[in-house]
């Protein structure tokens, strides 16, 4: 037991850096405000199942529900809290692991947070959770100091929903009264309002600006939320992240591509993620591309109630698609000790050649080759490699998974514009 935490009890407090720990305290705050629902999380999810089939029809294929408060609805509050508030939380995390990967310098001490449609929180604890244990950055050497020091989170949540606000409340008590020393303090500030109202800029620059899952639920019509979203990034603080997730379906995520290529230009924002470059999107490039929509996947071990709740509904499965966008707010430069450069720059600097990609498929395996579909500066382009010509260094090759950030080293590239990868090439997989 040397090196655990011990509660009073003297039982080794849970993990705040685990999954587990954090779906325990949804759950139990579920139970406890709902006591006449089953007091079992795999009884509770069955009995919710016509709640999350409803909500997940009304938010993605008939779709009554964007703009209307459908989270002070019970029923539909109570389907999110069982199903959408764990999957989120773990795209969410993805994102914030992806954003610490990236970041130039450490956090700071104290990181202000403003989150666009929070919901019941789902960003702010998967930020939490993150936060918990950060991510070592792949340039860290032995002494390198850690990617975040953040001790308190202060939390701005704008949402047009009582209800949610509510929860978010709720979640933060008792993640305060697990007391867990590893997870940053939290100061809430909610506020609830109409959309227009919670893009204006607050009061100060915010370290982190969050759009989760909301853009898709704004009016499309209105030309203005794209301008003031990009408006919104570029208020952050210098180096600051814009973290903006979307469901993986057709719709949000171009509209996440003409987000991108507004950004693109802008002179006080990057994007950082999924693209590997500041060029044109190959996606808005002719009309066949334009078929096809940007999204990435992770994997999910998932709970039983959420399999129970699968198996009922038809929703989810091991893998989570998710469409994202994640910008930064030029204008600090790399702290040389924070160990935090981004793995392409430090491949460019010490080797010749490396070339950084999204991989926008997995690797896809026929008689003798492995294939992979990549997006980088040049657009999209096809890698390829015969089996004969593994290596230990070209090895990752064979199992990249579609979202996954690809570097490749010495792939010369064929007249047809195919990478051919051979005995000589690197490859190095970052997943997503
Ligand atoms: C799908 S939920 C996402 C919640 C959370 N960010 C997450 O990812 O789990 C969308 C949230 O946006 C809020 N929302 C939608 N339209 C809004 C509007 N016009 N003004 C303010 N909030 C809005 C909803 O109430 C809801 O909480």
């Amino acid at each position: 037991m040397t090196g655990d935490l011990l509660e009073d009890s003297g039982k080794p407090m849970a993990d705040p850096s685990s999954d587990p720990f954090w779906y325990r305290i949804f759950l139990d705050e579920v139970h406890a405000r709902f006591p006449d629902l089953p007091g079992d999380d795999v009884a509770l999810a069955r009995s919710l199942h016509r709640e999350a089939a409803a909500l997940s029809d009304g938010l993605t294929r008939a779709r009554p529900l964007p703009g209307t408060r459908y989270l002070d609805e019970t029923p539909h509050l109570l389907a999110y809290l069982i199903y959408y508030l764990p999957a989120n939380f773990v795209r969410s995390r993805a994102l914030f692991r992806s954003m610490l990967r990236h970041a130039r310098a450490p956090l700071p001490d104290v990181l202000e947070v403003l989150d666009i449609g929070c919901g019941p929180g789902t960003q702010l604890w998967a930020l939490l959770a993150t936060l918990a244990s950060p991510p070592t950055n792949p340039e860290a050497r032995t002494a390198a100091p850690p990617l975040s020091q953040v001790r308190e989170v202060v939390y701005h949540g704008r949402d047009h929903s009582v209800a949610a606000l509510r929860w978010v409340r709720r979640i933060a008590d008792r993640v305060a009264a697990s007391g867990h020393p590893a997870v940053p303090r939290v100061t809430l500030d909610l506020e609830n309002g109409p959309w227009r109202k919670v893009l204006e800029p607050g009061p100060g620059a915010p370290h982190l600006l969050v759009l989760g899952n909301v853009i898709n639920e704004l009016p499309g019509s209105d030309s203005r939320l794209l301008d003031t979203v990009c408006a919104q990034a570029a208020a952050t603080r210098p180096g600051g992240f814009t973290v903006i997730l979307e469901p993986a379906l057709k719709p949000s995520a171009q509209r996440i591509q003409e987000l991108r290529e507004a950004v693109r230009t802008h002179p006080d924002l990057e994007v950082v993620s999924p693209c590997t470059h500041q060029e044109p999107c190959p996606l808005l490039e002719n009309a066949i591309n334009r078929k096809h929509w940007c999204h990435q996947e992770i994997s999910w071990d998932r709970p039983p109630w959420i399999q129970a709740l699968e198996a009922r509904t038809g929703l989810g499965g091991p893998r989570l698609a998710l469409s994202h966008l994640l910008l930064q707010r030029k204008g600090i430069s790399p702290s040389p000790d924070a160990g935090s450069k981004r793995m392409a720059d430090r491949v460019v600097e010490t080797t010749a050649g490396p070339q950084v990609y999204r991989a926008v498929s997995p690797t896809l395996k026929a008689s003798g080759t492995f294939a992979v579909h990549l997006c980088g500066p040049e657009g999209f382009v096809e890698a390829m490699l015969l089996k004969r010509h593994l290596t230990e260094q070209n090895r990752p090759f064979r199992q990249v998974r579609r979202g996954d950030r690809v570097v490749l080293q010495d792939a010369p590239r064929r007249p047809s514009g195919q990478l051919r990868l051979d005995a000589s090439s690197c490859v190095d997989v970052e997943p997503f």
